[in-house]
């Protein structure tokens, strides 16, 4: 299937990329101007016209002009806590297998990075419930939702995000999956995860081994299997002529994820310790990853 290209609106934000590769995101206004270390470019030169097109600044500079993707606009975003890169966004969501239609329940939502891909893969059909502690977190995570749908209310209707803290929130139920971007998920294990179904997949993502180990082992406590952990390295390359290697520069270490699936035997003591082990062969990447 092919779509139409769809002009640019006011209101719209546009991604002006430079020469030397420099990305600015703007929102397209009527009458405004970027101004730039190259020169001037108006808004009115976008608005009504197609995305992809090449701009010359009033100073001789050239930019082209994109909408941004959902990458883009996360790497760009104004931040409260730190966000989940897209590079991990994109594990989480095959990883813990982020469905259409899902139900999934997430802390914390931060700054709303992992909360916008986990919406777009539940689709319209899906729901997302994401709580976070701090109203300051919450309040931009809410305009950073409402800025990617440009819209004015708190954002999709498929995202229900709240203000409270998800070891002392009564949970919805029950729910697909689980997904944790906050300090201390272990604490969740218990509590949350009664929330998820059976079958269901708990992910959590987190920066350090200690807060892994301490995590793994409250999953392995309370029944999960399935427990695997791994981490993903992205590496960026120069292809120019004879220079084909990879870039200088690359973001080394951000977090680790953990999923876990919950089996029907979850917190059943009739299941031996030995019977669990068996069926969580998480032993580092033995299974296909
Ligand atoms: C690293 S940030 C999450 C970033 C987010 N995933 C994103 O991509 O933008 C962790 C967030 O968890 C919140 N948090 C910590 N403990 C929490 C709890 N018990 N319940 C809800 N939110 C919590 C923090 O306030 C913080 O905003």
């Amino acid at each position: 299937m092919t779509h139409e290209a769809q002009p640019l609106e006011e209101g719209e934000r546009v991604l002006l990329i430079d020469g030397r590769g420099r990305r600015y995101l703007i929102e397209l206004k009527a009458g405004a101007e970027f101004h730039s270390h190259v020169g001037i470019v108006g808004h009115d030169e976008l608005i009504g016209g197609d995305e992809g097109v090449t701009l010359r600044a009033s100073g001789g500079g050239r930019f082209l002009a994109f909408r941004p993707t959902l990458a883009d606009y996360i790497l760009k975003m104004k931040r409260g806590a730190q966000v989940v890169y897209p590079k991990d966004i994109g594990l989480i969501l095959v990883y813990a297998d982020i469905f259409p239609g899902a139900t999934v329940l997430e802390a914390g939502s931060g700054s709303a990075a992992l909360t916008l891909g986990l919406a777009r893969a539940v689709g319209e059909s899906g729901r997302i419930i994401s709580y976070e502690l701090r109203e300051d977190h919450h309040a931009q995570a809410v305009r950073n939702l409402r800025t990617w749908y440009s819209s004015s209310d708190a954002g999709p209707q498929n995202v229900d995000l709240r203000v409270g803290d998800v070891f002392e929130e009564s949970q919805p139920g029950p729910v697909d999956r689980i997904v944790l971007d906050l300090p201390e998920p272990w604490r969740a294990v218990g509590p949350a995860t009664d929330a998820l179904r059976s079958g269901g997949i708990l992910c959590s993502y987190l920066p350090t081994i200690p807060q892994v180990q301490q995590t793994v082992a409250a999953l392995r406590k309370s029944g999960f299997v399935l427990v695997q952990t791994l981490e993903g390295l992205v590496r960026t390359w120069n292809i120019e002529g004879a220079s084909v290697r990879p870039d200088h520069r690359m973001v080394a270490h951000t977090g680790f994820i953990i999923t876990a699936r919950k089996p029907t035997t979850y917190r059943d003591t009739k299941v031996s310790e030995a019977a669990r082990v068996g069926l969580s062969p998480d032993r580092g990447g033995d299974d296909g990853l």
